[in-house]
């Protein structure tokens, strides 16, 4: 008995070391992981009802997916303190961008959204002028970034919405809109250009120009993607070279300037801290509404506007799609 006592402020102290040390561990993976998994598990259903337009529609659409799925996550708040560094112009690199707030280990641990995108990332090319290879591991994982985005509340409400409000036929399923509809959007494979195009190319793709980015002989194209933009910075062949505009509104949307293997990009308009499902949801909606034009959307009572362009021979397809700051 006596032992005790003496044992008890003992194990008091113990206890309350080990707590300190918990609160001290970031929480980024833990949050992220539990709040991911709640989404999905028992998700507040963000789709509309027929509203007097598709576009009425979709505002209250995305104010509802960044509000459940979004804004809540410490990737998304991480964002808020994102550094721009100097404004663009001078040509000089500036300090990285996202490296010092994220790391591709942590960001991979947290979400099984990010670590599905890492893996459909690594079977683009982004060189333009060099076939886009599809043997059957590339195929795998694309069918498996497929099934994955048919799972996610971005795509399933998106798809419940757009059909609500007659932007797509009634008679499509949800497995028809993801591997036929958005497969054709973002996967089908085109050339770039009329003359490549006669040549028969099959070099680049919605997801491969926007979500990877494509590089020509001196200059990058596309690039939309901050998961890439780290990936980019973690492998050390991009250099951050200064911000030309930042529009910090519901979402954080940053016009910046930089290069990537060697070639420049004087202007991308990127969304930071968003997952990749947000941002193909959201584009695909634009390109289905207003395919080749702008988007003006109110999120959360905030203007985001998307610009699309479809491929001349090959309309389904998306040739570009981002925001515009
Ligand atoms: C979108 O907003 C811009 C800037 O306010 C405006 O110039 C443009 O006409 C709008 N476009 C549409 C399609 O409403």
């Amino acid at each position: 008995m006596q032992q005790t006592q003496r044992l008890f402020p003992v194990l008091l102290s113990l206890l309350s070391l080990l707590l300190l040390a918990a609160a001290a561990v970031p929480r980024l993976d833990k949050d992220f992981n539990e709040n991911y998994r709640d989404d999905i598990v028992n998700s507040r259903d963000c789709s509309v009802p027929k509203r007097s337009s598709a576009q009425e529609a979709m505002n209250e659409l995305f104010t509802c997916l960044l509000e459940t799925h979004v804004q809540n996550t410490e990737v998304f708040r991480l964002a808020r303190q994102i550094d721009f560094g100097g404004i663009a112009g001078n040509g000089v690199t500036q300090k990285p961008l996202l490296t010092r707030l994220y790391s591709i280990a942590k960001v991979t641990a947290a979400s099984e959204s990010y670590r599905r995108y890492f893996d459909v990332v690594s079977i683009f090319t982004p060189e333009l002028g060099q076939d886009e290879v599809r043997g059957s591991n590339e195929l795998a994982l694309e069918a498996a970034y497929l099934a994955h985005l048919l799972s996610t509340p971005f795509i399933r409400d998106t798809y419940a919405t757009l059909r609500a409000n007659n932007a797509i036929d009634a008679a499509v399923s949800l497995n028809q809109f993801v591997y036929g509809i958005m497969y054709d959007h973002w996967f089908k494979l085109y050339a770039r250009t009329s003359k490549a195009h006669a040549a028969g190319r099959r070099e680049s793709s919605g997801f491969g120009h926007v979500f990877v980015g494509e590089v020509k002989t001196n200059d990058v194209t596309g690039f939309h993607s901050w998961l890439q933009l780290l990936l980019a910075e973690t492998q050390g062949n991009f250099d951050y070279k200064g911000y030309v505009r930042i529009q910090d509104s519901s979402v954080l949307i940053g016009g910046i300037q930089f290069s990537w293997m060697g070639r420049s990009k004087s202007l991308s308009s990127v969304m930071f801290g968003v997952p990749p499902e947000f941002e193909l949801a959201l584009y695909s909606a634009c390109f289905i509404v207003n395919p080749g034009r702008r988007t003006n959307l109110s999120i959360k009572g905030r203007p985001v506007s998307v610009q699309t362009f479809y491929v001349n021979h090959q309309p389904e397809s998306v040739a570009t799609a981002y925001p515009i700051v």
